[in-house]
């Protein structure tokens, strides 16, 4: 039987299942049951979520949920997570309620530019190439007018492009390397098209222009950064030692110790930073999936930024100073809440909403705290009760629901596990108690 296809994408939607589930489900109902049941009874809005991608066949759900009580900046946010990891939510709602009474969270963006490259050989000296360069800056930047203008008009634009020697890393490689100010938009189509106008007049002006035409510009290829260092904000929350102690009886001092310690090791230890970081990620990509933002994009920017120091390392800090407790976190965060999905799919547009239509910078804000809250949750776990406690209460239910626990049967187990332990097999056992009784 054949596994490989030519035309696929041509097929109808109902063509393409049936070819999947003949030739890789084993002619499977249910299997076509499963991809049936989850699109949207309304048809505009299937149509909608179809055309997002090539090759849709069904959608794939993630739970969209909320997380009340953040105080930022002395404003109240309930901010939209869509992450499928039980224990996410409940735990930035929990650092959300622990900070609004202790001042809250406080937040800053520090710049806000975005970068993209255009790679080319060049085969003659770089002073030929510096002459050049400095001769047709002006081109370049004209050249790309009828793409900037919206852009310029609401304070946006090309800030600059620099020619930069790679070829001490790669013999004749050389970069436009450029920043720009995007305003609310990610900015990803307008960084690449100026891009590639770029391109364009680098290599029209190379053939003609004195100090290049002997030799041999090859433009390799034009496309924005994802790593942003200067796309950057900062979250912090502090409060007195002392004011660190809350309902589960922590001796506030002790705990303080062990939280700087905790961010301590995971600033000097990879294998640490990188679960550490990971538990930070939980935060932030669900708010940039929920606000329809390009989490790949921000994942990378982030991981990179993290190793900027030549060593990976946590993306928070913590301190005690003079009885003050303070726990910050600056990353890197390229986000828009105009353009792209944001206005195109229905829940993102209501995730926004409920932000208050924010601009990308307070978007930057909101998600950097959730960042910050969901690592502060983490460690406050780590270093006291362990996780598993947490995490298991909430794994509870998709155990149950595995075990096609029925509505009264979860009730009496997840009352049971008030005071029990939870773990896969004592739920088993307790649910098969039950079932015996
Ligand atoms: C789990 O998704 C995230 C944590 O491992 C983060 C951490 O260890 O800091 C709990």
């Amino acid at each position: 039987m054949t596994q490989t296809v030519s035309g696929f994408s041509k097929l109808s939607k109902s063509e393409k299942i049936n070819w999947i589930i003949k030739h890789h489900l084993q002619d499977s109902a249910d299997a076509r049951t499963i991809i049936l049941q989850y699109w949207n009874s309304n048809e505009a809005l299937q149509n909608l979520h179809d055309e997002f991608i090539e090759n849709t066949i069904s959608n794939y759900y993630l739970p969209f949920a909320v997380a009340p009580n953040f105080k930022i900046n002395n404003a109240i946010y309930t901010i939209p997570m869509a992450i499928e990891e039980s224990s996410v939510v409940a735990a930035a709602s929990k650092a959300a309620k622990f900070w609004l009474d202790r001042g809250g969270f406080k937040a800053e963006v520090i710049n806000t530019s975005k970068v993209g490259q255009v790679h080319f050989n060049y085969t003659g000296s770089i002073q030929s190439l510096q002459d050049f360069f400095k001769e047709i800056k002006p081109k370049l930047i004209s050249a790309t007018e009828a793409l900037t203008g919206n852009m310029i008009k609401r304070g946006g634009g090309i800030i600059d492009i620099e020619l930069r020697d790679k070829s001490e890393l790669l013999p004749n490689y050389y970069q436009l390397h450029a920043t720009f100010e995007t305003l609310d938009a990610m900015g990803a189509n307008f960084i690449n098209s100026c891009l590639e106008q770029f391109a364009h007049t680098l290599k029209d002006e190379a053939t003609t222009n004195a100090y290049t035409k002997q030799n041999r510009l090859e433009v390799i290829m034009s496309i924005l950064s994802n790593y942003v260092p200067e796309c950057l904000v900062r979250a912090e929350v502090s409060c007195k030692v002392e004011d660190l102690k809350d309902n589960d009886g922590i001796n506030p001092e002790d705990f303080a110790q062990k939280f700087v310690q905790a961010v301590k090791i995971a600033e000097v230890e990879p294998y640490r930073a990188v679960t550490h970081n990971k538990g930070i990620m939980n935060g932030i990509d669900a708010v940039v999936l929920a606000t329809g933002n390009d989490f790949r994009a921000v994942e990378a920017g982030i991981h990179a930024y993290a190793a900027k120091d030549g060593r990976y390392k946590s993306l928070s800090h913590a301190s005690v100073e003079n009885g003050i407790f303070k726990f910050w976190i600056e990353i890197p965060l390229a986000l828009g809440t105009v353009g792209g999905l944001t206005k195109l799919h229905p829940l993102v547009k209501v995730a926004l909403q409920l932000l208050g239509n924010p601009t990308a910078k307070d978007l930057m804000k909101i998600t950097a705290v959730a960042g910050l809250a969901q690592n502060f949750a983490a460690l406050k776990s780590l270093t006291t009760t362990g996780i598993q406690q947490g995490h298991m209460k909430m794994h509870l239910m998709n155990i149950l629901n595995q075990l096609e626990a029925t509505s009264e049967e979860k009730q009496l187990i997840v009352a049971h596990f008030k005071t029990h332990t939870v773990t896969h097999n004592s739920v088993i056992e307790a649910l098969k108690a039950h079932r015996t009784k």
